[in-house]
């Protein structure tokens, strides 16, 4: 049997968060690097969760039932968007840290990387304070569709500094690199590995 991804809840205060005690990975990352397009991929359909090219898209907590377990992958606000407000800002950056710290079923942060770019202070900043309070980290590089074999080589030794490489997964949504080998990790983590990854079924809504 394999899992079904199903969009069950979106929280934009702190006082929305749910399912604090459910087993839960959660996708972290920059705005824009590709945690919407993920929960699309791992889902294997096209519009379960909004993407745009205009970072900032995802502006709430958004948990996605793994169908029929009581388990969930849970899609972040990107954060280090500079094009928003320092108010904004700093509600998303709450929202996400008091996320952290109070969801006792989180069993691991998946840290979406840009493959394209070199190791970012708001990436580090995330790692750190993941490292604080002794959160497993799943380093997911993103959009290795975009690069050569040798960038992804210097962006991995790169990140080697911060992140384990042995750990880290490389994927692209768009050519759905990496995805199995994802949904082979969360299974375990989550305690799920008699079920195996859902087939790809495109939805052309
Ligand atoms: P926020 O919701 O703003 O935090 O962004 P996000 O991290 O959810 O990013 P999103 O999935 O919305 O993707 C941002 C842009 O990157 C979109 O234009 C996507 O089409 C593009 N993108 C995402 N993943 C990939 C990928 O694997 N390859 C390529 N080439 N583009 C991608
Ligand atoms: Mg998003």
């Amino acid at each position: 049997m394999s899992p079904t991804l199903q969009l069950e809840a979106t929280a934009f205060t702190q006082a929305q968060l749910i399912h604090a005690d459910a087993p839960q990975i959660a996708l972290a990352g920059r705005s824009n690097v590709g945690k919407s397009s993920l929960v699309n991929a791992l889902a294997g359909r096209k519009k379960l969760a909004k993407v745009s090219a205009t970072p900032g898209k995802t502006r709430s907590v958004n948990y996605y039932r793994l169908e029929p377990s009581n388990a969930y992958i849970v899609d972040l606000p990107g954060y280090g968007y500079a094009k928003c407000s320092q108010k904004e800002r700093l509600i998303w950056a709450a929202l996400l840290e008091y996320y952290l710290r109070e969801t006792r079923g989180l069993r691991a942060l998946a840290v979406l990387l840009d493959a394209r770019l070199p190791p970012q202070k708001s990436d580090q900043e995330l790692i750190h304070f993941a490292s604080t309070i002794r959160m497993p980290i799943i380093p997911v590089l993103t959009k290795t569709d975009k690069c050569s074999k040798r960038e992804l080589d210097t962006c991995k030794q790169a990140w080697s500094a911060f992140v384990d490489p042995a750990l880290t997964i490389i994927t692209s949504s768009e050519k759905r690199i990496g995805i199995e080998e994802l949904w082979g990790k969360f299974l375990q983590i989550l305690d799920m590995s008699e079920m195996s990854s859902p087939h790809q079924s495109i939805d052309l809504e």
